[in-house]
């Protein structure tokens, strides 16, 4: 059994984050969505792993590695441009040969992971079988209809629902899915449709089975969903302490302060992370807040946010919320006069003011 996992992209939807970083890296809980993916894959007993990539390639090659980390073996395919989730399965015929694969979208976090449904697939004899779980809003994913226990339908982003079971980004398929890629054509968003493809293997007499996922699933894809995936995440972890919190400061509820980072004269409300050699110094964090490695919080309040890796916030005065914040941004309180907002912010960033 091999793993695909698909981290092409452009992520257009998460800009100006995902102009300067692949939106599979973005930290959830301080650790990239595609380092969860890969956490799942290998707990699932997988080791052999190929990821396909896009533009990112070089940015993912680089912060993933070997799989050596994990104790696993990565193998990268370049998808030329972003033609479809069945193209990319397509391109990785060489790669995954004849075994059976899990195929899992690189910006898709699931709760309890995929251990048991690995271990079903690979106990039936069934040619696919698909993650679907229930959401209130299926126009948006691909959909499935079920008979008689089995997937009968599969429809992408339709306007007239066939159910409410959305098609979560995982996928378990045998070899017979590169007979499928080969016979589809391109949707009307010139992209060849996993759904097409498992549509052709309905059609054709295989045996697809549906797996219905019971907890909760974030696809990542917008600013919003990386909050909430934070918060849902946040929400698992222990209290664990390995920096330093000064007697002056407050630290209460699920907090975990890692190696090096250091809170004074602060309050920190759980759940929240505060991450390597990052300074919390008379300031606010409070829940469902994750800050990364070498950020400096100073002075100010910062609640439901997600602060990536040396960031400065200093001496602002209005609490910061529901934020999404990428590298090496500043925000401070401009000392000159005339008292003005002075920014130098890239294309597509949403700034709420006061
Ligand atoms: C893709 C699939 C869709 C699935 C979704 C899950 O959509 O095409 O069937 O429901 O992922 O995240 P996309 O994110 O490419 O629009």
């Amino acid at each position: 059994m091999k793993a695909l996992i698909l981290s092409g992209g452009k992520g257009t939807r998460l800009y100006p984050i995902t102009y300067t970083s692949a939106k599979q890296l973005v930290p959830v809980a301080n650790r990239a969505v595609l380092f969860r993916v890969v956490d799942a894959i290998v707990e699932s007993g997988i080791t052999d792993i190929g990821i396909v990539v896009g533009d990112t390639a070089p940015e993912i090659e680089a912060v993933v590695g070997d799989g050596s980390e994990w104790g696993a073996k990565i193998t990268y395919i370049q998808q030329e441009a972003p033609l479809g989730l069945a193209h990319a399965v397509l391109i990785s015929e060489d790669y995954l040969g004849d075994d059976s694969f899990v195929m899992f979208l690189g910006d898709n976090v699931l709760e309890g992971g995929i251990a048991s449904l690995v271990e079903q697939f690979v106990q039936g004899d069934w040619n696919s079988q698909i993650v679907l779980t229930e959401v209130s809003n299926p126009q948006h994913f691909g959909v499935a209809e079920l008979q008689n226990g089995r997937v009968v339908k599969l429809v992408e982003k339709p306007d007239i629902p066939p159910s409410n079971l959305a098609l979560v980004g995982i996928y378990m398929f045998d070899s017979h899915i590169f007979e499928a890629v080969k016979n589809i054509k391109p949707s009307w968003r010139g992209e060849l449709e996993i759904t097409d493809a498992i549509q052709y293997l309905v059609d054709h007499g295989y045996k697809v089975y549906p797996y219905i996922h019971e907890g909760w699933w974030i696809d990542t894809g917008k600013p919003g969903d990386l909050l909430d995936c934070n918060r849902l995440l946040l929400e698992t972890m222990e209290a664990n302490t390995l920096g330093s919190i000064d007697p002056e400061s407050c630290v209460s509820g699920r907090v975990v302060i890692e190696k090096g980072a250091e809170v004074i004269n602060s309050t920190i409300r759980g759940p929240a992370i505060i991450g390597e050699n990052s300074r919390i110094v008379n300031a606010y964090i409070g829940p469902f807040t994750a800050i990364y490695h070498d950020v400096l919080i100073e002075r100010s309040e910062i609640e439901h946010c997600i602060i990536m890796e040396n960031c400065k916030i200093t001496d602002i005065e209005a609490r910061i919320e529901d934020s999404v914040i990428g590298r090496h941004v500043e925000i401070t309180r401009s000392p000159l006069r005339p008292k003005a907002y002075r920014m130098t912010i890239g294309d597509y960033s949403q700034i709420g003011m006061l």
